[in-house]
């Protein structure tokens, strides 16, 4: 079905109460609304309306085994979402809500299938973004994944969301670039080994330190293989300084399209021409200037300028924190094993 998308620009500090009501007014009418989060855009619908669930499958073209996250803003909704909250997911809870941490627990029955992808368990997240909490305070828990097409990069602006899902949903709230451009860290607590499935805004460290114990993370053998965010330009990361300027000059030779995306590790200087160099902050990704030269923007972009081939310059070997957080997302992007 195709929809007229209705753009609503809305302050990122003080939504506009009216603009909030009528956004909630489509959730509870089983619309489709994208919001903003301090991580990347949503694209959310009411969690306890199976119906309104499954269009985000349709318009994302999501696979129906992958489970959604559940938006709260509040700690009183967890009631009617999970069986019990064990002492270890109220500490991070106490120490990291509302913020870029999502917590996976066994979920109560009530909570529809969909949501949970047919597993037993739903992943929680509060968000922090005044817009994300004043939508969910106003239509009731949310269930949202990024508002991307499967697979394409995660959204970060609403042009991004534009780009992807106009006339497939009906509301964007439009309130700006998102602060980290990176998705929520993702913790599994739902057995007695607590897993971390997939690093974000919040570091590992931070977990470890509030929990005292040790955390795994699933790698790639173990880990559901997670879907490549697909880019129309090659992505490739190389292993030092002359790798990248002999990649360059072969893809020169044969009329390609090529751009650098340096990093505050590696040494900005190259010894050739190229269409096009974007700078990456690994740590710096909380800085508001920094969003254009989000990992996110830079995939969009290099596709909007034609760009064959990305080749970022080489990266320390032991990062930690948010560093290796995008390191991941930059190895997803090039088909590396992570
Ligand atoms: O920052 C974020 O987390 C963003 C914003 C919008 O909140 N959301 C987000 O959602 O990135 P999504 O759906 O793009 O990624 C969530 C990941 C998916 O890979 C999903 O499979 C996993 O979380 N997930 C959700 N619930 C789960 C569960 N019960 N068990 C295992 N994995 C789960
Ligand atoms: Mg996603």
């Amino acid at each position: 079905m195709i929809l007229n998308t209705l753009c609503l620009k809305v302050n990122p500090v003080k939504p506009e109460a009216d603009k909030i009501t009528l956004a909630a007014a489509f959730i509870r009418k089983s619309e489709l609304v994208a919001f903003p989060t301090e991580t990347v855009y949503g694209l959310g619908a009411l969690a306890f309306d199976p119906a309104a669930v499954k269009k985000i499958f349709l318009a994302k073209e999501r696979p129906a085994d992958k489970p959604l996250l559940v938006h709260i803003s509040k700690l009183e909704q967890l009631a009617g979402l999970v069986k019990s909250i064990p002492a270890d997911a109220r500490l991070l809870m106490d120490r990291f809500w509302p913020g870029p941490l999502s917590i996976i627990l066994p979920a109560r029955e009530e909570v529809p299938a969909i949501v949970r992808g047919g597993k037993n368990t739903v992943g929680l997240r509060m968000p922090s973004h005044p817009v994300a909490l004043a939508l969910i305070e106003a239509a009731g828990p949310i269930a949202a994944p990024s508002a991307n097409l499967f697979s394409r990069p995660s959204p970060i602006s609403a042009e991004h969301v534009k780009a992807d899902l106009d006339s497939r949903i009906a509301v964007i709230l439009d309130a700006g670039t998102t602060g980290l451009g990176l998705e929520s860290t993702i913790i599994d607590m739902s057995g007695m080994d607590y897993q971390i499935l997939r690093r974000g805004g919040i570091p590992e460290e931070a977990l470890r330190e509030v929990l005292g114990v040790s955390l795994k993370f699933l790698n790639s053998s173990t880990k559901e293989k997670e879907i490549l965010q697909k880019s129309r330009s090659l992505v490739l990361v190389c292993k030092d300084m002359n790798q990248l300027e002999s990649s360059i000059c072969e893809y020169e030779k044969t009329n390609k399209k090529v751009a650098v995306v340096h990093n505050n590790y590696s040494n900005q200087h190259i010894n050739a021409n190229v269409f096009r160099e974007y700078q990456v902050d690994l740590d710096g990704i909380s800085i508001e200037e920094s969003h254009q030269q989000s990992l996110y923007s830079i995939l969009r972009d290099a596709e909007e300028q034609g760009i064959d081939v990305l080749l970022f310059a080489p990266f320390p070997s032991n990062l930690s924190g948010t560093a290796s957080a995008w390191l991941e997302r930059i190895k997803n992007a090039a088909g590396m094993e992570i």
